[in-house]
């Protein structure tokens, strides 16, 4: 099946087969492996994307499903070597620690501060509830989404 999208900001035409999962098309086509899969059933927020800027778990969304849509994976959120806010933030509050949740944490919460761009604490923590963190980071992850809502102002 012919799919035309848009990845990270580039018009993308694919030839492959409509069942697919996405997270397994971005990785093995793409190449881009900060999409990650862990649980592989909905569970975990690891292998989340932002569609049409939404986030969304690629683990179980097919390649038929991409039809029109825009695709922004972690590879699509710097501006070349400058970091997105929430990356920066990540890193300088030190939320990252093996690393592996955090492209799906990033992305979950440009999509949380687009919605709510001054979330409280609880709000974060409800806004990343779908995103599980294997080394428990969660306090520093909530500090950092804190410090990149108080940046918005500074870009
Ligand atoms: S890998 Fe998709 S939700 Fe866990
Ligand atoms: S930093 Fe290791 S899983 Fe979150």
């Amino acid at each position: 099946m012919r799919i035309t999208f848009r990845l990270n900001g580039v018009d993308t035409v694919i030839d492959t087969n409509p069942d697919r999962r996405v997270v397994d098309l971005l990785r093995e086509d793409f190449n881009l492996t900060g999409t990650k899969e862990s649980c592989g059933a909905g569970d975990c927020g690891a292998c989340t994307v932002l569609v049409d800027g939404e986030s969304r778990l690629s683990c179980l969304m097919l390649a038929a499903q991409l039809e029109g849509r825009q695709i922004t994976t972690i590879e699509g959120v710097a501006n070349g070597d400058v970091l997105n806010r929430v990356q920066r933030a990540f890193v300088e509050k030190g939320a990252v620690q093996c690393g592996f949740c955090i492209p799906g944490m990033a992305l979950a919460t440009l999509d949380l501060l687009n919605r709510n761009p001054a979330p409280s604490r609880t709000e974060i923590r409800e806004g990343l509830a779908g995103n599980l963190c294997r080394c428990t980071a969660y306090q520093k992850i909530v500090d950092a989404v804190e410090a990149a809502s108080a940046s918005a102002t500074d870009e």
